[in-house]
């Protein structure tokens, strides 16, 4: 797992979006795989930007998003499809028949579950995800992977904590709108992606990152299995990577990393 301690969160959307931009730089027909919530808006006005300058093109990539709540119309201000339509697909000239996202507005728990089946199988003949970029719930989740969830699942209906209900309700009218379920994909689904980054800034997420980066490998904190998966990139501001305890260290070996990287001497 590499570390990367930021100085704020604008330096860690600039990262991100480098990150995305080497990947489709070098693979135009890519396959990402997307988040929303607060975290990654940052870095999607920096695709933006690179798009519209003609720096970066994304017709050509494929997109899986993590997750969709169930029960809201895909034209919902606060669905996920709308988001994403909003904050990046439509002024980065993505192609919107290849930006999936799982479809909550079913209801029948069959159609629910063979929803979850065709994403997997969506997901598996695109040619599997390219590069997965992650936030964290101040609960540890990954996605809508709520503690207790196992490490090996896959695209599933979960019903999302109280805390994460609290923690979401900023984006409705009131608390009581934020759905109590979602289409999410699993833990096992996630750890497929050849590359994860995943991105946490502000205090709030600081004890979830300490328990991500040097907890036990636990499903009580599904952000910890990602201790599993050889390619992780995690991105912090400051106040995020406050509870690490090898802070030190982490800084030490990313000065040395992005010396080698940069063609550099060892420091
Ligand atoms: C969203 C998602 C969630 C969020 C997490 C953090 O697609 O999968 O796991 O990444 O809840 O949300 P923010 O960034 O709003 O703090």
């Amino acid at each position: 797992m590499r570390v990367v301690i930021l100085e704020n969160a604008d330096q860690v959307a600039g990262r991100a979006a480098s990150l995305v931009l080497q990947q489709v730089q070098r693979k135009p027909d890519s396959v990402l795989g997307l988040a929303t919530g607060g975290t990654p808006l940052a870095t999607y006005r920096r695709l933006v930007d690179a798009a519209r300058s003609g720096q970066v093109a994304f017709h050509q990539v494929t997109t899986f998003n993590l997750d969709e709540y169930v029960g809201l119309t895909a034209d919902h201000p606060q669905s996920y499809r709308t988001y994403m339509r909003k904050e990046l697909f439509e002024p980065a000239g993505f192609d919107l028949s290849r930006c999936h996202l799982p479809d909550g507005t079913r209801v029948a728990w069959e159609e629910l579950q063979r929803e979850c089946q065709s994403y997997e199988r969506q997901i598996r003949e695109s040619g599997g995800i390219d590069l997965q970029i992650l936030g964290i719930g101040t609960d540890g989740h990954i996605a809508f992977n709520e503690p207790g969830s196992s490490l090996a699942s896959r695209t599933r209906v979960k019903a999302l904590t109280e805390q994460t209900r609290q923690d979401n309700a900023r984006f409705f009218a009131s608390p009581d709108d934020v759905p109590k379920l979602a289409i999410t994909m699993g833990i096992g689904t996630i750890l497929e992606a050849r590359q994860i980054v995943l991105l946490a800034t502000g205090g709030q997420k600081a004890k979830a990152v300490h328990a991500l980066v040097e907890g036990p490998l636990t499903a009580q904190v599904p952000a910890s299995a990602l201790q599993m998966h050889p390619q992780v990139t995690v991105l912090l501001d400051v106040e995020a990577a406050s509870w690490l305890a090898r802070k030190d260290y982490y800084q030490h070996v990313e000065a040395i990393q992005s010396a080698l990287e940069s063609g550099g001497q060892i420091p």
